[in-house]
């Protein structure tokens, strides 16, 4: 952008190409994994709205929450299409959670509508603090989702997060692993803050991964926190759990699973999604995407098979009902696979893509498999993120961005299209169910 950084940016470009041309097979210097952000303590009046986020509520309505030091301070989002005309407003409920020594404050979930589509809405939280303000998706396609996994809030996340807030898209889905807090519940905390000018500007639509776990045996149940802070629309889908649910934007219906909670035959997450499924109406919803935590097609040594047993039990289901793409994360790498099915390219299975390479403290997963799957198509270890354009009925474009330094690259794109135009058929249309 500016000229001094140019500068200084050329002479390593210049040691960039030294190096590839003495190697000829590293076309790419991968960067070492940052440092994690600093969060300076900033006090402020205990009834300022804090982290603030929001999500899809069902057709037409989105939760707001945010955080409160103050317990009395009301559950009030004040919202309209100008700015500081707030023509409606919503009320909620707040609730709070203590973690060892740690109480969180109190948690506002307020939902709001119902809403127009494509429009932009100016908002207040508490009755209060600064006003914020969100755009609604389409009602039709064109949509664009932003994808990236296991953020965690290093260097590179902030670069991440700077990325996806250059692009144009209407909800971003993420496959688990949020703050990597990792039982530091204050750090759940600084994660609010961090997303919160992307979070409360565009739906976030997230799945748990390991790091949302935070258990302690015979003390602590999992998923306290993410629970009490991540409510996603699973009452709203019909789920009797936060850790699975469903949601539907423009012309995608999109499935949220549990990595980390029963999928066997007999668990409510099985015989939820059966269900759930069985009510998509592709002339409604002509896509149909999964994500998950743990990839179920994975050539990378890290984490290596322990997707197999869901994907036993699963991917018959999702095969069955058509389903279009599947996003993982949980490997620190990006990984695209052709349609594939019970271990092999198949046309009639999904695309599975991971993308576990938000920029978290661990760093990244370069190891791979050699030689690479017939499946794979592409995979790299990068930090990045994805964005998939649904353009119409049967095509969508799907990109990858690797952050470069901190420039982002588009060095994986592909056409992606519906299942509806590949001449199969769900499996139980062509058992005439
Ligand atoms: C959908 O978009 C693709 C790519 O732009 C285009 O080739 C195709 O004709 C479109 N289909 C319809 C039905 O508009």
């Amino acid at each position: 952008m500016v000229p001094n950084k140019l500068k200084i940016l050329l002479p390593l470009w210049a040691v960039v190409m030294a190096i590839t041309a003495v190697k000829a097979t590293a076309d790419y210097v991968r960067p070492p994994a940052r440092k994690t952000l600093h969060f300076p303590w900033d006090p402020k009046p205990s009834s300022h709205p804090q982290q603030v986020h929001i999500s899809l509520a069902g057709e037409n309505h989105m939760r707001v929450t945010w955080i409160t030091s103050d317990a009395s301070s009301p559950s009030l989002v004040e919202y309209g299409t100008s700015p500081g005309q707030y023509t409606s407003k919503g009320h909620g409920d707040t609730t709070s959670y203590s973690y060892i020594l740690y109480s969180s404050g109190t948690i506002h979930h307020t939902v709001i509508g119902p809403l127009e589509h494509n429009t932009v809405y100016y908002y207040r939280c508490g009755g209060q603090g600064p006003e914020l303000h969100f755009k609604t998706p389409p009602a039709q396609f064109p949509v664009t989702f932003a994808v990236a996994g296991d953020l965690g809030q290093t260097g590179w996340t902030k670069s991440t997060l700077d990325h996806i807030d250059l692009c144009e898209y209407d909800v971003h889905l993420l496959p688990g692993d949020l703050s990597y807090a990792d039982y530091i519940q204050r750090r759940w905390d600084t994660f609010g803050e961090l997303v919160q000018p992307l979070a409360s500007a565009r739906p976030w639509m997230v799945t748990q991964g390991n790091h949302e776990k935070e258990n302690i045996p015979f003390f602590i149940d999992g998923f306290e926190s993410y629970n009490a802070r991540w409510k996603m629309p699973y009452e709203e889908s019909g789920s009797s759990s936060n850790l699975f649910y469903s949601f539907e934007v423009a012309g995608a219906h999109v499935v949220m699973l549990g990595s980390y909670t029963y999928y066997d035959e007999n668990s409510d997450q099985y015989n939820w999604l059966k269900a759930d499924l069985s009510t998509v109406d592709r002339k409604k919803t002509p896509w149909l995407l999964a994500l998950f935590h743990v990839p179920w097609y994975n050539s990378n040594h890290a984490h290596q098979g322990e997707g197999d047993e869901m994907m036993q039990v699963m991917e018959p289901l999702l095969y069955a009902a058509g389903v279009d793409i599947v996003f993982a994360g949980h490997v620190h790498a990006y990984e695209r696979s052709k349609r594939v099915y019970n271990g092999k390219s198949d046309p009639c299975g999904p695309v599975h893509i991971t993308i576990g390479d938000g920029g978290n403290k661990e760093g990244l997963a370069n190891r791979y498999k050699d030689p690479s799957p017939e499946w794979s198509v592409f995979r790299e270890a990068s930090f990045g993120h994805g964005e998939l354009k649904i353009v119409n009925s049967t095509h969508a474009f799907w990109s990858w961005h690797r952050n470069d330094d901190d420039e982002s690259v588009r060095s994986d794109e592909a056409w992606i299209t519906s299942f509806t135009t590949t001449g199969c058929v769900a499996k139980e249309q062509k058992e005439g169910r």
